[in-house]
């Protein structure tokens, strides 16, 4: 036999009024009522209870913290041997360079020495400058050297610029750093830069002849290296090479010139290479190279008497 719920509920959802329900059934039209309105409130919760799998977007977001390590990544310029004062410089491409660092928003440029051309280097190589004493030799580059807005040239002196310190006892790098505000000078033949806590970058100018093989007088000198004073990156100016070299955990690089053959070069039969590095790297917080990016910036074919391009007043 039906319930007289179950009728009640059939015979009110055929529209049904209560009072036909209640005689229908027999019940009092407000028990009736009191049971349609408690169905009517079972149906609308079960209407708002979700599906078991019902996938809900927009939740609210978890938090996931990744520790901060220290690493740093930095980008800076490298170069040597700019030999301004000598017929043989190469200003154009100098300044291409620096152009191209001022595009890439590098804020520091090292030198790694050999600036200036220097004097009386040997019989007859006062020909081969365009400039003649140490003011003069100064006063050409603090003109013509590239100057570019948030760009700071670091650099050393070589065997070429102490040529003027051994005559009469000036440091030219001192003088030109006193008179630019941009070039900051880290004294002569060697020096170390902390380039982030405990990540030195050391720039060397050597004094001797080059070698056979490229790689022969980085390899030597790095072999030379006590373990605990190895740099992390070693710039090496004077051979006039551009080169990469990974040796003994040291980053090495030969950073090039902006001087084309000289007589001198020519007639010992020794290359040049044109040109010099932008180095990315990241550093941890130790100092190590997680990761280097060595991008060369090689000029191919010297400019024949290039320093007559420029004069006193082109970087005005
Ligand atoms: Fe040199």
């Amino acid at each position: 036999m039906e319930n007289w719920k179950t009728i009640a509920k059939r015979m009110y959802k055929n529209k049904c009024g209560v009072k036909k329900i209640a005689d229908r059934v027999g019940k009092p039209e407000d028990e009736v009522k009191d049971f349609l309105k408690s169905e009517k409130s079972k149906r609308a919760a079960a209407k708002s209870k979700p599906d078991k799998f019902t996938v809900f977007e927009n939740l609210a977001p978890t938090t996931h913290s990744q520790e901060w390590n220290g690493n740093r990544i930095l980008s800076f310029g490298l170069i040597s041997d700019t030999h301004i004062n000598s017929k043989y410089t190469q200003l154009t491409y100098l300044r291409h360079f620096y152009e191209i660092c001022s595009r890439r928003e590098i804020k520091e440029i090292y030198h790694a020495g050999d600036i200036d051309e220097g004097e009386q280097m040997r019989t007859g190589h006062q020909y081969e400058c365009y400039m003649q004493g140490g003011d003069d030799h100064v006063n050409e580059i603090i003109a013509n050297y590239p100057h570019f807005d948030g760009i700071t040239t670091h650099f050393i002196t070589g065997n070429h610029d102490a040529s003027i310190y051994k005559r009469c006892g000036i440091d030219i790098g001192e003088t030109i750093a006193m008179r630019r505000e941009d070039m900051k000078y880290l004294g002569r033949d060697c020096a170390r830069v902390e380039i982030t806590p405990n990540c030195i970058l050391e720039l060397r100018h050597p004094w001797d002849g080059t070698a056979y093989a490229i790689s022969y007088k980085p390899q030597k000198m790095i072999e030379g290296m006590e373990a605990d004073s190895k740099p992390n990156i070693l710039a090496i100016g004077h051979y006039h090479k551009l080169e990469y070299l990974f040796y003994r955990n040291v980053h090495c690089f030969q950073a090039g010139c902006f001087q084309t053959q000289t007589p001198f070069t020519r007639g010992k039969g020794i290359s040049v290479h044109l040109g010099g590095w932008i180095i990315t790297v990241e550093v941890d917080k130790r100092g190590y190279i997680q990761r280097i990016v060595p991008e060369m910036i090689p000029f191919y074919k010297g400019i024949n008497l290039d320093y007559k391009n420029w004069s006193r007043s082109s970087n005005d």
